[in-house]
């Protein structure tokens, strides 16, 4: 697969600035990368919009570790694997569940208050977990970790942090396959600027945004992914997309999450006859793993000829108290979720594949790291476990910065190798007339959304493909230089799982395909990566 390596034009005379760890993104894993890098040198954080706006502050339901203690991280790695589905990298989920439970001590040391009963953690239930093992903060937990990280970050000596800060390019030398900086474009001035540092880390997130229905905030266009697949990283299991299968009906784009954990506490799914029908496609009925609870609202959907399903919370005691944040999201939309059955329907929420890491987080471009969601370390395979994602994002952080001897040993370039290494041949070239990017950025998602979503199969993959291919030839800059930065992320990175898409003829996990619904071990037990080339 070939595209460009870069977005951006590198201008004369950019301002330049100097940091040890340049880490983009400030959700959990480049919070938390930064408090353990810090102890090392200079960090900056640079993150696209508003220290607010992150998948990890709308995280509900918990955080998964192995902290009880009649629970073990053999029992986490057990459930872990199951949800994976055939395809974890087993060394990267035996890090996840055994230094989980240090990693959220920590955490939890650092000021994220998790909810007690009787003295005692009060461990959730999610899908797929054969115990209750998710510690929680109500059904906000991700805001919880956010604020006590963010704090933290704030009061360091040696953190830095840039709102409004965008990842354009990734720079480097090509010949000797290493990064050591990015190009940014600061939204509040209108300019660009280079930052150098020793490490780059990208923590950027997810790519739910690619898609018309999604938990995502805006930000999630996989900026990362994209930079770090032009410089040359190895992106890997694109194919597999996590769908969840509960999200507050409404015909916006960026749509409300009802957690997992709801149904952990006993939320029953109905179809609009009034007929509770998980039992006709799990016995684990709404406990089920995401992808088969999700298909089965497809499939009770397009038999009653409804947009959505009931999630029924009124038979759970104390719902109001225990999920807060649902409860008074629901009621502004007219719905008491004591009262009312609550009208849902799914939407893409995790990317499982990412910029393929090593167990230290290393990128295979010298000097670029990954992290959280925009990384693909293997603790996932084809499907995660519910409440993983956060866990992950504490862990990866802490294993990028034990190599700070290395990285803190690193040269600093000088500017005029950055001017000599950019070469203007390989930059992005917008068509002159066409679509701007923000209609292009509807017909992505209703493209993704069609084709490329809960079900697939070649056909719509193919037409897919060539949707996306019109759309990345003959889009144009338009005059919103961030609307035209991230269109080219998400078309580059639907690019990506389309290939992937096709390439697996199977099914497993979050990839499903009618036209090859069986899973295939004998011949799929693989991995897809694309290396821009
Ligand atoms: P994010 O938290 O998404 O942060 C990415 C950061 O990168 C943001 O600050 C963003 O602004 C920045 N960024 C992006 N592009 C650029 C750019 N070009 N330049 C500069 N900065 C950029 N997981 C769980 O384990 N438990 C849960 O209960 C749970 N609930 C969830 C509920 C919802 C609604 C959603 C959407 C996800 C949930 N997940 C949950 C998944 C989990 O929240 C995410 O996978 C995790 O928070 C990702 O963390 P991250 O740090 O990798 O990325
Ligand atoms: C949820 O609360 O349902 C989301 C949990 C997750 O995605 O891990």
């Amino acid at each position: 697969m070939i595209t460009t390596r870069y977005i951006g034009e590198l201008e004369p005379n950019t301002p330049l600035f100097y940091t040890d760890f340049l880490i983009i993104g400030s959700g959990i894993a480049g919070l938390f990368t930064a408090i353990k890098a810090a102890a090392h040198g200079q960090v900056t954080i640079l993150t696209k919009k508003s220290l607010k706006e992150s998948s990890t502050g709308l995280a509900q339901g918990g955080i998964a570790a192995a902290v009880h203690e009649e629970d073990s991280p053999f029992l986490h790695m057990e459930d872990s694997l199951e949800a994976g589905a055939g395809l974890c990298d087993i060394g990267a989920v035996n890090v996840l569940v055994s230094e989980g439970p240090e990693r959220v001590r920590e955490l939890m040391a650092a000021g994220a208050a998790f909810d007690m009963k009787d003295g005692s953690i009060d461990f959730t239930r999610e899908g797929a977990h054969g115990r209750a093992r998710v510690l929680h903060a109500a059904d906000a937990t991700g805001e919880a970790i956010r604020v006590a990280l963010v704090k933290q970050c704030f009061t360091h000596p040696e953190i830095t942090v840039r709102e409004n800060h965008f990842l354009i390019d990734l720079l480097g030398n090509s010949e000797r396959e290493d990064c050591y900086g990015a190009l940014i474009y600061d939204t509040t001035t209108d300019r660009q600027s280079i930052y150098l540092a020793r490490a780059i880390i990208i923590a950027t997130g997810g790519a739910g945004q690619l898609y018309a229905n999604t938990t995502n905030p805006d930000i999630a266009t996989a900026d990362g992914l994209a930079a770090a697949f032009r410089i040359g990283c190895e992106i890997a299991d694109m194919e597999f997309i996590q769908f969840h299968p509960t999200v507050l009906f409404s015909h916006e784009t960026q749509r409300f999450l009802i957690s997992e954990s709801v149904r952990g506490e006993g939320g029953q799914l109905y179809n609009i006859r009034g007929e509770r029908f998980m039992s006709k496609y799990s016995p684990m009925l709404e406990l089920a793993p995401r992808d088969v609870v999700a298909r089965a609202i497809l499939s009770e959907t397009t038999a009653t000829g409804s947009e959505y399903v009931f999630l029924d919370m009124t038979k759970i005691e104390g719902a109001k108290e225990r999920f807060p944040n649902i409860y008074r999201t629901c009621l502004e939309r007219g719905i008491d979720i004591e009262k009312d059955m609550v009208p849902v329907s799914p939407g893409a929420h995790y990317t499982m594949g990412g910029i393929k890491t090593s167990l230290w987080g290393e990128t295979g471009i010298y000097g670029l790291y990954a992290c959280g969601e925009a990384a693909c370390t293997g603790v996932h395979g084809a499907n995660r476990l519910a409440s993983n994602s956060l866990l992950e994002g504490i862990l990866f952080g802490e294993r990028i910065v034990a190599k700070a001897g290395e990285i803190m040993y690193r040269r600093k370039v000088r500017e005029e190798e950055v001017y000599q290494d950019f070469d203007r041949a390989w930059v992005h070239r917008s068509a002159e007339e066409g679509i701007a990017p923000r209609e292009a950025k509807k017909a992505l998602q209703n493209i993704m959304w069609e084709h490329v979503g809960i079900i697939r199969d070649e056909q719509g993959l193919k037409q897919a493909g060539q949707e996306v291919e019109k759309l990345y030839r003959t889009m144009t800059r338009g005059d919103d230089r961030l609307a035209y930065y991230e269109m080219v992320n998400m078309l580059t990175t639907a690019r990506i799982i389309i290939h992937a898409a096709l390439w697996r003829r199977e099914s497993r996990g979050g990839h499903y395909r009618s036209d090859y619904p069986q899973r295939d071990d004998i011949h799929w037990l693989k991995h897809m990566s694309v290396v821009n080339c």
